[in-house]
């Protein structure tokens, strides 16, 4: 199994700790991002990549380093700690960077066979709306299935939190590991809503007349016509 993670804060705290626990439950080749290390640029909101393409991004080589290890991977993980109630600023930055390849623009049809994972800890509040955010990510870059972990840890970094804490959270990610690797071993491609939502969005290119790109790029992946990106 191939795993791209980006990890979206340079700390090896009791985020990074847990998804290392992931890690090795799951096994594979791995390919790590480190944030802000690799990627440190907030969008310009220039809308370049929407209108232009997006290799005509400013920050289109390090965005584009980090989305081919995507591409390549059966499974993406997004790690963050909780910072004020929601994800950390740097994964939030990289992530800003995806949206042309949201299925109303630019979807990679390889996304549709991935499986997605999404991990964060707080103090005490806050990790479901972080994994919401980052689970909205990955689904809008069309991945169909999206696996969360969230835990108050109630602590600052991993050695302060209680061995009966730890010791919990080692039984949790051993059981949504054996959840993780069988659905991407079952080598499923895209879900019933991503289908609706492909026909929703191919009626909206059928008379976009505002993107030219977007409209193109749907032609020639013949989703205009008979082809489907599940199918590809
Ligand atoms: C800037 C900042 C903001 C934080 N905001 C929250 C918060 O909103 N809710 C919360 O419960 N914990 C908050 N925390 C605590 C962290 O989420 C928590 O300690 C987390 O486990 C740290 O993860 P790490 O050890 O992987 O860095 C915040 C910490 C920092 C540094």
């Amino acid at each position: 199994m191939k795993i791209a993670v980006v990890n979206g804060t340079m700390r090896s705290g009791s985020t990074r700790y847990i998804t290392q626990m992931f890690l090795d439950e799951l096994g594979g080749d791995v390919t790590e991002f480190w944030l802000p290390r690799d990627f440190s640029k907030p969008c310009l909101g220039c809308f370049s990549c929407f209108e232009n393409g997006e290799e005509t991004c400013p920050h289109a080589d390090d965005v584009e380093k980090i989305l081919c290890a995507l591409d390549e991977a059966d499974l993406v993980i997004l790690q963050s700690p909780v910072y004020v109630l929601g994800m950390s600023g740097q994964l939030k930055c990289f992530l800003d960077h995806t949206g042309f390849r949201f299925m109303v623009h630019r979807p990679n049809p390889e996304m549709y066979r991935k499986t997605g994972l999404v991990v964060s800890t707080a103090g005490g509040a806050g990790t479901r709306a972080a994994n919401k955010a980052m689970k909205a990510c990955l689904t809008g870059i069309c991945i169909p299935r999206v696996y969360r972990y969230g835990v108050n840890v109630f602590a600052m970094d991993w050695e302060q939190v209680a061995e009966r804490k730890k010791r919990k959270i080692k039984r949790q990610v051993r059981a949504l590991s054996r959840r993780v690797q069988r659905r991407v071993r079952s080598g499923k491609v895209g879900s019933f809503s991503q289908k609706l939502m492909f026909y929703l969005m191919r009626s909206v290119q059928k008379k976009n007349d505002y993107l030219p790109k977007d409209r193109e790029y749907w032609i020639g992946q013949g989703w205009l016509g008979k082809e489907r990106p599940w199918k590809s």
